[in-house]
């Protein structure tokens, strides 16, 4: 045998498996006592078993396996999950400062650049979430000032659909101007015709953000960033659009600046601008226009896809499950009636109708990893240590079908929400809109707009299928960073 060859081979495999080998193991040693995992790789970590199409259902099978905490890496980067009610409320909750950063997502930062609400962390998000919630509610979120804007959009929506006397239509784009105009009245003041050219760009990016968020094209653009941008691909496009809806940003809140009268702000946009005034002399302020636009994006992109495919998510429920649709119209009838719109007060003597929009954004799942977090320092959890900066993902599935929480936790069923005398009940394990400090900074203008929509639609339509109900699929189309809804055609009959 050639002696230099066999020395060669012995070389190669020093260098090409026990150097990463102990590099690898060096490198762990620093993270100290994470939670277990499944075995990995040295070089790829658990990348080669990870599931790109639907992550979430690998790290349910995961939960099941090795308990409410464990690590997998990505490469070598490790991400913490966190499933189980408990687990979760310990963490963040109980421990709702160390768990409260936001992990540095590629896509995510690419349209933020690290400013905002949702993608920062510490004190500017701290900043941002508190005038953020503050102008919000200052502009009627929670109050019935906005159920007045959500009730104008109803009416726009109802007339719209109204012209097409029953024949077919596609709900998805009429529910997201409907949507969309929400938190343009809030934003901007004012809302926009659905053929005005902005509003469709807006409308567009969104969709199409998160279109590539949530597909595995997403997936692995969040995990190798530099690689991918090297290749083509729908997400160039999506990155030229982000800038121009920053741009567009910009122009708005430089005009606030240059005309408006900020002392008495009409919209966020100038809210924010009179701080921005107020500020000008500090030189560490939160308050300058790299926050704003990035905030504005935050509020259109957080605020529109999820409520509108949640809609429209509904109605595709109530097209395969015709004897519930059937019973929320009669409640909706004995309650409202026929000559007024509903209003967020006939709530409580809706608990059927409440039963089935919490079952629908329950059983759909939207948001089944949340948004990944991060640790702010090294933390004690369970007996291991998760060193500060690490991935933490809440998964929000393993609670929204844990069977020891739900009467029926794998498909749509009201009865989940209704006690034996079909009064509503109410369940802290609806975690749709996460739980501790990061919680939806937007709940509470969702679950208005849904109650609002969804009556009003169901008031004046009865919505039928191009197919027989059981031939309807309800599977979700991407299922990755969030479970997007199929878009489908169908009949909207009046019923006024
Ligand atoms: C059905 C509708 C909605 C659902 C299911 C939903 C769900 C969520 C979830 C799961 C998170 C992540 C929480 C976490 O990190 O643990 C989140 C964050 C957020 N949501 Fe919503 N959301 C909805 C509507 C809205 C609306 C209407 C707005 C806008 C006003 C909004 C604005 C935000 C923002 C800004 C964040 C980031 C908060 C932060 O990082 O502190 N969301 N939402």
């Amino acid at each position: 045998m050639d002696t230099t060859l066999t020395l060669a081979n012995v070389l190669f495999v020093v260098i090409a498996v026990l150097l990463p080998l102990l590099l690898w193991k060096s490198q762990r040693k620093q993270f100290g006592r994470l939670p277990p995992g499944p075995a990995l790789n040295p070089l790829l970590g658990n990348l080669l078993q990870f599931d790109v199409k639907e992550p979430y259902k690998f790290y349910l099978k995961l939960s099941e396996k090795y308990g409410s905490v464990v690590t997998i890496w990505l490469a070598n980067t490790p991400v913490v999950i966190i499933s189980g009610y408990e687990a979760l409320k310990e963490t963040m909750i109980g421990l709702g400062e160390e768990f409260s950063g936001r992990d540095n997502y590629p896509l995510i930062m690419k349209a933020t650049l690290g400013y905002g609400v949702l993608s920062t962390s510490g004190h500017r998000w701290k900043e941002m979430r508190k005038f953020s919630l503050m102008t919000l509610k200052n502009f009627g979120m929670g109050r019935r000032s906005i159920e007045e804007r959500i009730r104008k959009e109803a009416e726009y929506l109802v007339e719209m659909m109204k012209k097409f006397e029953g024949s077919a239509i596609s709900p998805a784009d009429m529910l997201s101007n409907a949507v969309t105009n929400v938190i343009c009245s809030i934003v901007f003041g004012h809302r926009f015709e659905f053929e005005d050219p902005q509003f469709k760009f807006l409308l567009q990016t969104v969709n199409t953000y998160f279109r590539i968020l949530s597909s595995p094209l997403g997936q692995l653009y969040n995990v190798f960033p530099k690689l991918i941008s090297l290749f083509p691909g729908k997400h160039h496009q999506l990155f030229k659009d982000l800038e121009e809806a920053r741009e567009y940003f910009k122009r708005e809140a430089q005009a606030r600046m240059n005309n408006g009268d900020p002392s008495c702000p009409q919209d966020f946009i100038e809210a924010f601008v009179l701080k921005m005034k107020e500020e000008k002399d500090k030189p560490d302020t939160e308050y300058h226009f790299d926050n704003l636009v990035s905030l504005l994006w935050n509020l259109f992109s957080a605020g529109t896809e999820t409520t509108s495919s949640t809609l429209r998510h509904s109605l595709l429920l109530m097209m395969k499950h015709p004897d519930v649709q059937e019973r929320v119209q009669k409640e909706i009838d004995e309650v409202v009636g026929q000559d007024r719109w509903p209003s967020i007060e006939d709530r409580q003597r809706l608990p059927y109708t409440d039963a089935v929009i919490h079952d629908v954004q329950r059983s759909m799942d939207l948001a089944p990893i949340a948004i990944p977090h991060k640790t702010m320092c090294d933390t004690e959890y369970n007996g291991y240590v998760i060193p500060k900066g690490t991935m933490v993902i809440p998964l929000l599935s393993s609670v929204l079908i844990d069977p020891k929480l739900w009467k029926n936790p794998n498909c749509f069923d009201p009865e989940n929400f209704l006690d034996g005398d079909g009064r509503f009940k109410k369940n802290d394990a609806f975690v749709v809109f996460s739980m501790g400090k990061r919680v939806c900074l937007g709940e509470a203008l969702a679950r208005t707009e849904l109650f609002l929509f969804f009556t009003s639609l169901l008031q004046h339509f009865t919505f039928k299928a191009m197919v027989p109900p059981e031939e309807l699929d309800t599977t979700p189309t991407n299922c990755s960073f969030s479970r997007i809804p199929r878009t489908y055609e169908c009949y909207a009959i009046p019923r006024i």
